[in-house]
């Protein structure tokens, strides 16, 4: 993967292209507005097996298959709760992922053994036209983890897919370019297999969004013992650069806070978000620049509060707890 890896011009032409790439077994990587996936045929196991190799990833975590839209949805789910229909009413296509009883169609390979599945519609109009086309010709879809190694930051930009995989892509495989991710963090995870919603995984879609359209109280993983959910025990999201949080005064560090926050003396300071949505959208790629500069350390002033500041933090706990 060598030369000119980008496919920048996302045409139909290019779109078929991909398709027809995964279809033959190759791996594509392609932009989602949360962040960049890496793409296979959700049912064929050589080729997830290749995902797995790629990332460096344990085969007990399981993938999410991103499908083109909520009529897809019980091709791979079973006994799918009115609750989960009104979640996917509402926010799909979108940063939301969802985890169902598994139809006999998604093969163990893509679940890690359990008897659920992870599905998501992806808004970003690339991947929703290479997920679409890849329906047309395969009667499958495309299971996509983070085009990351594993335990390491998510890629939102194409070349960052290139610095985290690029040495261990084929030649036939792809990365589609589609600019920078929209909302820079992974989708929302929410359990859907019991009687109440249970957010796994934080994101831009909220708690208090999915309560709002429920109506009703919507559990985090942490209220409920019974959850396990592989990879939220160990360190993710991590930079090589230590990340400490809300701490002042570490000279020579580097610096992340909102732009309101003056630069502490002696920091380096790398970004001024000036919303929360830009905090998320900035996050990684801070944390890659951090690494690019050799840094030693990073200081980040979380943002407090409510909504996607919940998912923000998230992230950056189980950074600072990697090193
Ligand atoms: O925004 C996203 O969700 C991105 C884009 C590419 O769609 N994908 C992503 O995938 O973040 P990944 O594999 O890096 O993280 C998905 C998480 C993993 O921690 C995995 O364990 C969990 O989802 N997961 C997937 N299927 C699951 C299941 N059946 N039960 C519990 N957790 C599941
Ligand atoms: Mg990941």
């Amino acid at each position: 993967m060598s030369n000119s890896p980008f496919i920048s011009n996302c045409t139909a032409d290019a779109i078929r292209d991909a398709a027809l790439a995964l279809k033959a077994g190759h791996l594509v990587a392609f932009p989602t507005e949360t962040v960049y996936g890496l793409g296979a045929d959700a049912r064929n196991p050589e080729a997830i097996k290749r995902i797995y190799e790629v990332k460096g990833r344990p085969t007990d975590h399981p993938l999410i298959v991103h499908i083109s839209s909520l009529n897809q949805l019980d091709k791979w789910a079973i006994d799918i709760p009115e609750y989960a229909i009104k979640l996917a009413r509402k926010f799909w296509p979108g940063p939301m992922t969802l985890i169902l009883q598994r139809s006999e169609i998604a093969g163990d390979f893509i679940t890690g053994g359990q008897d659920t599945i992870g599905l998501r519609v992806p808004n970003d109009p690339i991947a929703q036209a290479l997920i679409t086309e890849f329906e047309k010709i395969s009667n499958s879809a495309i299971a996509a983890p983070s085009a990351n190694r594993f335990g390491q930051v998510s890629p939102t930009s194409s070349a960052d897919v290139f610095e985290e995989l690029g040495q261990y892509l084929n030649d036939d495989d792809q990365i589609i370019d589609g600019g920078n991710s929209a909302i820079g963090i992974e989708s929302t995870i929410i359990d859907c297999t019991r009687d109440q919603a249970t957010i796994l995984r934080n994101g831009a879609v909220t708690k208090k969004d999915i309560e709002v359209e429920l109506g009703m109280r919507c559990l985090e993983n942490s209220e409920n013992p019974n959850v396990k959910f592989s990879g939220s025990f160990e360190k993710h999201y991590a930079p090589k650069c230590r990340i400490i949080i809300d701490t002042e005064e570490i000279a020579g560090a580097g610096f992340l806070a909102l732009s309101d926050v003056e630069t502490p003396l002696g920091m380096v300071r790398l970004a001024s978000p000036k919303t929360t949505e830009e905090f998320a959208r900035i996050l990684y790629s801070t944390f890659r620049a951090a690494d690019q500069a050799g840094l030693v350390s990073m200081v980040v002033f979380q943002p407090k509060g409510e909504g996607l500041t919940v998912a923000i933090r998230e992230r950056l706990g189980k950074a600072a707890q990697g090193r």
